[in-house]
């Protein structure tokens, strides 16, 4: 089967179906996400804090992110691959994103970007959508903005549904052609779905969007370990942090012990 496009995303929601997309940083993951059949790759601005270490999305800089991209890129040949727009490379003015967008997808070799914002961005999204850089937006919480939000909080409660609303359709409007929503209530994302014809993917969103995303090391249970809180919305299928250290200390045991290598491995 080919790669999966915008219009093929498009399609899922027109038909009421959904389709899947994790975050991939490296060659291995994204080959094993695009095998399994994930729709779509994020290389997401979360490389800050599940690459790099860092304890926000903060530091990490497009220089940072594009070799990344590239490596997923090029081992997924399936998946619609997606940028993230880190902190920093578009809020002065659609002429920065339009750069941005620019070397995400020559040097990345990215198909789209996703940036994080609401309807104050539509005129970026607009100028980037011309230039032939297909726009994700990002709302709900927005972790770029977690000093700004005062940290982590579900977004979209209430009266400001309203507001999540008017986002997307403004963002869809100025072009996006899909709408990622972050921790909102269920209720909500389902009303944001409803008021825009573009497809939605929810992280911490309930069921009602076109498409899911979680971060593949808390999917996959590689994150964790003590004092290491995980979120309500993951579900972890794996415990990969558990096999690797199980691994790890095997083979630790058996080189001071003097059983590794054996015959077997050696010339
Ligand atoms: O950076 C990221 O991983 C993300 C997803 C969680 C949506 O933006
Ligand atoms: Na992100």
């Amino acid at each position: 089967t080919g790669r999966t496009r915008i219009h093929h995303l498009a399609q899922a929601k027109e038909r009421g179906e959904h389709f899947a997309m994790l975050t991939a940083y490296d060659q291995y993951t994204a080959a094993i996400f695009d095998e399994a059949g994930i729709e779509v790759l994020l290389i997401g601005d979360s490389a800050a804090n599940n690459v790099y270490g860092h304890e926000t999305s903060l530091p990490v800089t497009v220089d940072e992110l594009i070799p990344l991209v590239r490596a997923v890129a090029t081992s997924a040949p399936h998946a619609l691959v997606v940028a993230d727009f880190p902190f920093g490379s578009y809020e002065a003015s659609p002429g920065q994103a339009i750069a941005t967008g620019v070397r995400f997808m020559k040097e990345g070799l990215a198909h789209s970007v996703k940036l994080e914002g609401g309807a104050y961005y539509a005129d970026t999204v607009r100028a980037m959508v011309q230039a032939g850089i297909p726009v994700m937006a990002h709302i709900g919480f927005t972790p770029q903005s977690e000093h700004a939000l005062g940290g982590y909080r579900v977004q979209g409660r209430g009266d400001d549904a309203e507001r999540l609303i008017e986002d997307a359709k403004a963002l869809e409007s100025a072009g996006a052609f899909c709408v990622l929503m972050e921790m909102v209530p269920a209720a909500t994302a389902a009303a944001v779905d409803a008021a825009v014809t573009v497809p939605t993917i929810g992280i911490g969103a309930g069921n009602a969007t076109t498409g899911q995303v979680l971060v593949w090391q808390d999917m996959a249970g590689l994150r964790g370990g003590p004092g290491v809180k995980v979120a309500k919305f993951v579900k972890r299928y794996a415990d990969l942090r558990s096999s690797l250290l199980d691994a790890a200390r095997q083979y630790g045991e058996d080189v001071r012990s003097g059983q590794f290598p054996g015959p077997e491995h050696s010339f």
